[in-house]
């Protein structure tokens, strides 16, 4: 795996990325001098979200290994079991002492569109989960934005729409609820008017970086594998939206992510 860093990161800033899979096993070869080269670019914390039990499990021993990880544990919509999910695990897993958040939970339609209420269930048993831990959740929405926002409106969780791509509207909904919006790569693809006009409307004390490494890799680096350095240019792009410096935007979204991970 070639690791693309960008040249430059503003002196003393400090990056949180959280949301991203350093379990998948593109990573395996060099953990040590993977997370030396992130931290050297001012990454802080990373939070790596588990997508069902196993993957839960390898994010807790990177968290473990790495004083830079923390963990989200959880079933994501696209990694549900036959039958149900196994609650009383993930809650023995939530035990752990950098367990951040229940995630990554929510609904996924584009993939899977044949098991609706399943998905459903599973993200309300969480979602209850989380709050009776008093646990911020990570919420996973693809093609389920309406679904998604009922259960929202419906339960009233703490957390963060992450990777977000529902309308505007929803993302205010969102806020109000008082959930966090989180963005990442896709702000700096030339096609993400949507997305720009999202993080421009949004106050920016709402607003959570996040990589989804190895995914959704930012321009310049768009289709290749991602690593939470390259938040920077996501900071960059926003730093743009919002007109504020990029050292600001760095400064800011860092302590949203204290404020509601609590680490
Ligand atoms: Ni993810």
């Amino acid at each position: 795996m070639t690791l693309h860093l960008p040249n430059e990161v503003p002196k003393g800033a400090l990056i949180t990325d959280t949301h991203a899979h350093y379990d998948d096993k593109r990573y395996n070869e060099d953990y040590d001098g993977l997370f030396s080269a992130l931290a050297e670019k001012g990454v802080d914390r990373i939070i790596n979200c588990g997508c069902d039990i196993k993957s839960s499990e390898k994010c807790l021993d990177l968290s473990d290994k790495y004083s830079l990880c923390y963990t989200a544990v959880g079933y994501h919509p696209c990694n549900l079991p036959k039958g149900d999910i196994n609650l009383s695990k993930i809650e023995e897993l939530a035990q752990h002492k950098k367990v951040v958040a229940i995630g990554e939970i929510g609904l996924d339609y584009y993939w899977h569109d044949d098991n609706k209420q399943a998905q459903k269930k599973a993200f309300r048993e969480q979602l209850s989960l989380a709050r009776r831990l008093s646990l911020p959740v990570i919420i996973h929405d693809r093609d389920a934005h309406s679904d998604t926002l009922d259960i929202l409106k419906e339960t009233k969780p703490v957390g963060v729409v992450h990777c977000f791509s529902g309308s505007k509207e929803m993302a205010l909904e969102a806020v109000k609820l008082g959930m966090y919006i989180g963005i990442g790569g896709v702000l700096t693809f030339k096609n993400a008017r949507k997305l720009v006009e999202i993080a421009s409307t949004v106050p920016i004390e709402r607003i959570l970086l996040e990589t989804d490494a190895p995914y959704m890799a930012p321009e310049p680096y768009r289709g290749k594998t991602n690593n939470s350095a390259l938040i920077l240019f996501v900071a960059q792009k926003l730093a743009q939206i919002k007109n504020l410096p990029c050292e600001k935007i760095l400064e800011i979204t860092h302590k949203n992510a204290e404020e509601l991970f609590k680490f």
